[in-house]
């Protein structure tokens, strides 16, 4: 039969994609029911993957070059927001596929054989892509991550390994935000002091708390004194320092500085759409943590303690892939270090000036009734 290209049918390729469901069960003659079902969503998620990696794709476009267009920086947002939203819709398949009992998964477990999703190239891609690093990757044997892979698929994780992930292109960017210095002040040191005497304050509150017992206030005092150690240690005065981690931390100590930035001073015009783009990467951070949460309680519930068809421990393992793989935790861990705007330091007028909107003069009218120059 021959498809009129277009046609609905043809255009989507359908009799590819509907002809590409081929239960083995069936095959070797004992149907399994769940087994249809079971492909499908396998199959649906990798069209979800094949989407997500084809909007890295623009991202990564925009903020490979030496400086990012801010105009560009709503259009990589706006691709994060979609990852977003395929990353929540592959939670949501996960209750999908719990219609399927434990029971009737047992009708074909058998004939995955060492089949897993352990061997997805596509979600490995989006894994390295984001910026998962070997080093920090849960080991179970002693062989390479990549080695579950075939050979044609091995060669390429490591390409794309050897590639900038997105982390590595944010980090970059937030190092090079021009606002934290202007004539006469720095955030970095304005800053630096209001969070100290704020964390102070907060010591000396729970010092004088008489509700608190003895032991209960040396605990709450020392994870205080630690928080603000691990707070210290962003600040450098050495450019070479500010372009790497400082410990406890993975992202560069001037890239951690200008995300702190850009969260307390996001009201001003220039922020907002960094703001919100890096709120977007926090998303994806997060509902893949969730994914990975809600992966491994589903693989608990259908195989219980049994090792996975891929070879690794299953639940135990999956369950510790849920902290050890999440990327971006430098991002989430700002958040003990913000404090309420009417605290914030101010900014000098000359720099708020900078970060505001500026309208040009229309036909040499001036248009805008709060026009500003930059
Ligand atoms: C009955 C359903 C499922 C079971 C019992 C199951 C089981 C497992 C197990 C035990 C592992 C650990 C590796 C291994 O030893 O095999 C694993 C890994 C994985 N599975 Fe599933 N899985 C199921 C459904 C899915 C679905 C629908 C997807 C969607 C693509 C998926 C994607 C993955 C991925 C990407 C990994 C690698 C995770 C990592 O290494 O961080 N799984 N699965």
């Amino acid at each position: 039969m021959t498809i009129d290209p277009k046609s609905y049918a043809g255009y989507l390729q359908l009799e590819t994609l509907l002809a590409s469901q081929k239960p083995v069960s069936a095959a070797v003659g004992r149907p399994a029911h769940d087994e249809h079902l079971f492909i499908i969503v396998h199959q649906v998620y990798e069209l979800w993957f094949k989407q997500v990696l084809y909007e890295l794709d623009r991202v990564e476009a925009i903020f490979a070059g030496p400086w990012v267009e801010d105009r560009d920086v709503a259009a990589a947002a706006a691709g994060l927001a979609r990852v977003v939203e395929i990353l929540k819709l592959g939670v949501r398949q996960i209750d999908l596929l719990e219609t399927m009992t434990p029971l009737d998964f047992l009708d074909f477990r058998d004939l995955l054989f060492t089949g897993s999703g352990f061997q997805s190239l596509q979600f490995r891609e989006i894994e390295v892509r984001l910026g998962l690093k070997r080093e920090n990757r849960l080991r179970f044997d002693d062989q390479p991550f990549e080695h579950r892979l075939i050979e044609p698929e091995q060669t390429r994780i490591r390409d794309v390994e050897a590639r900038p992930s997105l982390f590595d292109m944010v980090e970059a960017w937030l190092g090079r935000v021009p606002f934290l210095e202007t004539a006469g002040w720095q955030f970095q040191e304005a800053y630096r002091s209001a969070v100290t005497a704020g964390v102070r304050e907060e010591i000396a509150r729970i010092s004088d708390n008489p509700t608190l017992g003895d032991r209960q206030r040396e605990g709450q005092v020392a994870a205080l004194e630690e928080e603000l150690g691990r707070f210290e240690a962003l600040f450098s005065s050495s450019p070479k320092d500010r372009a790497t981690p400082a410990p406890g931390w993975r992202m560069a100590r001037g890239a951690v500085l200008a995300a702190l930035f850009i969260n307390l001073y996001r009201d001003e015009p220039a922020l907002q759409v960094p703001f919100r783009f890096l709120s977007h990467i926090m998303d994806i951070d997060e509902t893949l943590t969730t994914w990975r949460f809600r992966h491994a309680q589903m693989v608990e519930r259908m195989i219980g303690r049994k090792v996975g068809t891929g070879g690794s421990s299953g639940h135990s393992y999956l369950n510790r892939t849920v902290e050890q793989h999440r990327i971006f935790s430098d991002l989430f861990a700002l958040a003990t270090f913000l404090m309420p705007r009417a605290a914030r330091p101010d900014l000098p007028e000359a720099l708020r000036r900078r970060m505001a909107l500026a309208y040009a003069p229309v036909n040499g009218q001036d248009g805008a009734p709060d026009a500003r120059s930059a």
